[in-house]
């Protein structure tokens, strides 16, 4: 009897705490996968690429570099939403790794990892460690430099660097936003803040890995399929350098979130009425689907989606009847990562939201409004993120008159 009671009350406090360290232990909520877990090694760096910097590629490569200019890939260090989030996170290692992810834009070295998820690094000052390159973030070289190379798709020109054959571009991309976590407590393999899961590498589909390259990345056979620098590096007939050969080249623009027209052009949304206006009820329609972008809308970090917002107006804009719904992935972080669920929408299935008047005396005009938020209010707030850029805009707007002839 007495032995049963304690053997109950050790399972007790067993469960209790663990369910308490559930509670209060650091959330890494995701694996710092080997194909981002190591900087790029840059020591092999030919003199002619100097210091690595941007600046320097654009001394022969100029419009390419504006173009990068104008992108989030050279603030991914800078930007002051990353910087506050990273801050508000314990400035942590890891987020270095995707971020900056050249050795030499890192203050210090890793040496190796303490645990098996390689969030508790062994690091040492890194004596090459260069403040100027950090701040370009996703700098020409986190894409370009392997191996004291420059790779690029051509392979043929008669560059003063030495140039090595990429057989897909793609396949740049998949360092940093194409990640797999497969930890035993999240139920939803959950991969870092912006990667784009629902566009698979062959890795996970044949679920094995096929090769690794140097700096990390996963090798897969079909990068072709995933399609990225297609959508988001359109062509353009020009030359390298001045005064070169004319060639097919790809745009470095790299769109998205923070791009409106971007988020519009991935997006069919019509808004109408159903059925008859003769009865003393009217029921208006938005249906609205992804049919330009091969992954959900939105992607990336959690942080981003979308409001639809259906009302009904009286003459004088004051809302008689409201419909919002939210179109994201909603997570239960603590005690288990949970993926509840998730609305956000895959390519060519529309999806429909119906408002319905039935105060036809007030009623003067209906109104629909989709807007893409890069993150909520609420977190804005609890990280203390002072946006000076808008962290939501408009999408789709319409107002409809219910009293037109
Ligand atoms: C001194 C001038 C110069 C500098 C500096 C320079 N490049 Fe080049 N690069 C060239 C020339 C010339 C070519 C070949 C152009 C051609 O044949 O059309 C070239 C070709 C390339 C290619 C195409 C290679 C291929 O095989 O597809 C890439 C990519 C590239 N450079 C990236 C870079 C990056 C990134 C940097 C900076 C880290 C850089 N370059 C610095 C002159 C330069
Ligand atoms: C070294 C890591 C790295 C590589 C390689 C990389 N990216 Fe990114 N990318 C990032 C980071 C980090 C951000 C977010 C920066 C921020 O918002 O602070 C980003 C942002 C983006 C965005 C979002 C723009 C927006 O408006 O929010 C797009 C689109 C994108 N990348 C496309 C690509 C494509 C296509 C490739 C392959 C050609 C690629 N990236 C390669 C790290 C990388
Ligand atoms: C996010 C990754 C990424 C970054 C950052 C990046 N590039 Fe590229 N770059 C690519 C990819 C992918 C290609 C191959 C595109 C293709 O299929 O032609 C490319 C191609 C090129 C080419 C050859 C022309 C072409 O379009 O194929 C040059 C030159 C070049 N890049 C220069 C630069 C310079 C200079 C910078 C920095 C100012 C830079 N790149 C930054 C991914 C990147
Ligand atoms: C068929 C075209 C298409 C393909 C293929 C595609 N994208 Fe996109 N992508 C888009 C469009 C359109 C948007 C803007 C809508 C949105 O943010 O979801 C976008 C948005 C993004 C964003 C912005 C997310 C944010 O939070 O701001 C990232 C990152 C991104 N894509 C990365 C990728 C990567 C990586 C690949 C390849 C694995 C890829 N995309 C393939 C069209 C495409
Ligand atoms: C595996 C690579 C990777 C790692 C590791 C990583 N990030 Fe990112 N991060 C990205 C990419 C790719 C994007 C862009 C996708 C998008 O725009 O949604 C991004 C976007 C972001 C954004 C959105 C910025 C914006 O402009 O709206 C924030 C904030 C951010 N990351 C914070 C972090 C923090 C904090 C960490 C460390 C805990 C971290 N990231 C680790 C790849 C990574």
């Amino acid at each position: 009897m007495k032995t049963k009671s304690i053997i109950v009350s050790v399972i007790v406090i067993i469960v209790i705490v663990f369910f308490a360290w559930r509670f209060i232990r650091p959330m890494n909520i995701f694996i710092v996968d080997d194909r981002f877990a190591w900087p790029v090694d840059t020591s092999a760096t030919p003199a002619v690429l100097g210091k690595l910097s941007a600046k320097e590629c654009a001394a022969c490569h100029q419009e390419f570099y504006n173009e990068w200019n104008t992108t989030i890939h050279s603030k991914a260090w800078t930007e002051p939403y990353f910087q506050t989030d990273w801050k508000f996170d314990d400035s942590q290692h890891s987020c270095r790794l995707c971020h900056t992810p050249l050795d030499r834009q890192q203050p210090q070295k890793v040496l190796g990892y303490r645990d098996t998820d390689k969030w508790d690094p062994i690091v040492e000052d890194n004596p090459g460690f260069d403040s100027k390159l950090q701040h370009e973030g996703v700098t020409c070289a986190a894409c370009h430099y392997r191996d004291g190379k420059i790779v690029g798709v051509f392979g043929n020109t008669n560059a003063p660097h030495p140039t090595k054959k990429l057989e897909d571009p793609n396949q740049v991309c998949v360092r940093c936003h194409i990640v797999e976590g497969d930890k035993w407590d999240t139920f939803f393999r959950f991969p870092p803040c912006g990667t784009v899961a629902e566009i698979k590498s062959s890795r996970s589909s044949s679920n094995k890995v096929i090769s690794r390259g140097h700096s990390g990345e996963h090798l897969v056979s079909d990068n072709a399929s995933l399609g990225c620098v297609g959508c988001h590096m359109p062509l353009l007939k020009r030359a390298l350098v001045k005064g070169g050969k004319v060639r097919e080249t790809r745009q470095h623009l790299w769109r998205g979130g923070h791009d409106s027209k971007m988020v519009k052009s991935a997006l069919t949304v019509k808004f109408n009425e159903q059925g008859s206006t003769n009865t003393d009820k009217r029921q208006f329609t938005l249906i609205i689907e992804n049919t330009g972008a091969a992954h959900y809308v939105p992607t990336g970090t959690p942080d981003r989606h979308l409001t639809i917002q259906l009302r009904v107006l009286d003459k004088k804009d004051n809302v008689l009847a409201e419909n919002i719904n939210i179109i994201r992935r909603n997570v239960m972080w603590r005690p288990f990562i949970i993926d509840l669920t998730d609305t956000r929408l895959p390519r060519g299935q529309p999806r429909s939201y119906d408002i319905e008047i039935s105060d036809l005396q007030k009623a003067v005009s209906v109104e629909a409004v989709v807007r893409y938020h890069l993150l909520d209010e609420k977190r804005r707030q609890r990280i203390g993120y002072e946006n000076k850029t808008p962290i939501a805009y408009d999408v789709f707007r319409q107002k409809i008159a219910l009293h037109v002839k």
